[in-house]
């Protein structure tokens, strides 16, 4: 693997509305600015799903297995609306919980807003692959994604077991730390 092209990102949005045209999706192209830009991973897949469980498992098993992306993150579906499914979609294919992740999202969002209660979003595993779950507006996919922004490029370098990747397990992380070796 270029090392300029790790780590490899799927950005996947769910969202009814975005999936038929009735609505641009605006999560998507700030996730993709903000994962190239400012955490410098690269962005190798981007999609709009409706909020259907199967389509969107369907999605995660395959720029899993088929792509072997390094992480996946999904936005939207994570709340209580009858048609959200996006967590139980993301527990359906991982074979591990990364509860960490999820517990950093909440609380750190819990101080800015009391909605933060409402997200059910989930992050796991599958094979060498990360999967996060952010919630649907970009205010709150961004709050969210640079709350797990500092850990993400040295869970990702364990899970691919790159040696060396980011030997730094202090405080500060992977995100100077980790942007050193582009
Ligand atoms: N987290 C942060 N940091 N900022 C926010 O504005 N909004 C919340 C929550 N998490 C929010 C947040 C709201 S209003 C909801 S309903 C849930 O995420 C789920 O969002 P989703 O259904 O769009 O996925």
């Amino acid at each position: 693997m270029d090392e300029a092209s790790w780590p490899r990102v799927g950005i996947l949005t769910v969202s009814d509305r975005s999936a038929r045209g009735e609505r641009e999706d605006a999560s998507g192209p700030m996730l993709i600015k903000l994962v190239q830009e400012e955490l410098g991973f690269h962005v190798a897949q981007y999609a709009i799903v409706p909020d259907e469980q199967e389509q969107i498992a369907d999605i995660l098993r395959r720029w899993a297995d088929e792509l072997g992306l390094d992480l996946i993150l999904t936005t939207g579906g994570t709340g209580f609306a009858p048609r959200d499914v996006t967590p139980e979609a993301t527990l359906s294919v991982v074979d591990k919980l990364t509860p960490g992740l999820a517990e950093a999202m909440r609380a750190a969002s819990l101080a800015l807003t009391p909605h933060a209660m409402l997200s059910r979003a989930a992050a796991g595993i599958r094979g060498r692959t990360l999967i996060v779950n952010l919630p649907g507006s970009p205010k709150a996919a961004r709050e969210n994604l640079l709350t797990i922004a500092p850990a993400l490029r040295h869970g990702l370098a364990l899970l691919a077991e790159k040696a060396g990747e980011d030997q730094r397990h202090d405080a500060h992380g992977g995100h100077s730390a980790g942007r050193a070796h582009q």
